[in-house]
């Protein structure tokens, strides 16, 4: 269906050349060009300050996907009338995460709506020269994953009044958390490819890195890095709706993926709000990597592997 849409081959527009480009990139010069993304979503968790938060970190996410710095961001707001006191604390979340993005709230827009609905857009810069994205993967790269993997399922646990806010703790610390570090550890060490996992799941978001840069990505399902509690809901049959759609569309992808265990399937395809960036690069820069994530107080996963063939596919093993 997108496909019929209106395209602009525009030469500033460098996004256009990369598949499945994780914000648009617009080059102003040389040396400089604008990113920008907008994301929004329904509440994921019952306080409105951490589903600020979270909406906002998620955001700014795209921008740190690609190795770029955000400026300003505008805040995108549907909310029922009469819950002012919500409204305030949510954006007042939004707002906390954009300052600690060193940029800055321009504005927004805010319309009346029975179901709350929150993000921002966010307008960054890159120096193209030094831009990270989904094509550049060489067979060799090993794959670091910067947050666990779970949030669907306890999100939907949490709706299901499985788990308490409580529970979630973790989860939610995770999914507050900037990719800002990681974005700058991956930027100071140099890597192949970037992209952030998000509602698409490892699964969806691993396919489209492997399209793009025309690669297999080999990933290890004993390392997968799982926040608490995931498999535990997952067998309780706790599974979002998108991570069904996820399957439908990306389970071709992966190769002998009708072979694979009901329960990998449910990790992989996990839809994820807020996810971590799943990062390519050479196999001699892992350490480096991994001690400046942990030199930043952030965390690093060895997730699995690049191959040659076959290309634009992933291959599932249990190292
Ligand atoms: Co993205």
């Amino acid at each position: 269906m997108l496909c019929q849409l209106r395209t602009f081959d525009d030469p500033n527009l460098l996004s256009a050349a990369i598949p499945f480009a994780d914000a648009g990139i617009y080059r102003l010069s040389d040396e400089l060009a604008l990113v920008q993304s907008v994301d929004f979503f329904t509440p994921v968790v019952d306080d409105p300050a951490d589903y600020g938060r979270i909406a906002a970190a998620n955001a700014l996410s795209d921008i740190y996907a690609i190795g770029g710095k955000p400026l300003t961001t505008m805040n995108l707001v549907a909310f029922p009338a009469g819950r002012e006191a919500e409204l305030v604390l949510m954006l007042n979340g939004g707002a906390e995460k954009v300052a600690e993005a060193g940029a800055t709230m321009v504005g927004g827009h805010t319309i009346e709506d029975a179901e709350p609905k929150y993000g921002l857009s966010v307008t960054g810069l890159v120096d193209p020269r030094k831009m990270v994205s989904t094509v550049g993967a060489r067979p060799g790269d090993r794959l670091v994953l910067t947050k666990p993997l779970g949030t669907g399922i306890l999100a939907t646990a949490l709706k299901g009044g499985v788990l308490t806010t409580e529970e979630l703790a973790p989860a939610i610390a995770g999914m507050i958390r900037l990719n800002r570090l990681a974005s700058e550890a991956m930027l100071e060490v140099g890597v192949s490819a970037c992209t952030d996992i998000t509602g698409f799941g490892l699964l969806g978001h691993a396919a489209e890195l492997a399209e793009a840069s025309q690669v297999c990505l080999q990933l290890d399902l004993g390392a997968l890095p799982l926040y608490p509690q995931v498999r535990e809901m997952a067998a309780c049959g706790l599974i979002p709706k998108g991570s069904y759609k996820n399957r439908e569309f990306y389970l071709p992808k992966l190769v002998d993926g009708d072979k694979l265990p009901a329960e990998a399937l449910d990790l992989l395809a996990d839809p994820q709000t807020s996810g971590g960036l799943l990062i390519a690069l050479a196999a001699e820069k892992v350490a480096a990597l991994l001690s400046k994530l942990q030199a930043a107080g952030e965390q690093g996963w060895v997730i699995g592997e690049v191959a040659a063939a076959p290309a634009g596919r992933l291959t599932i093993f249990q190292g």
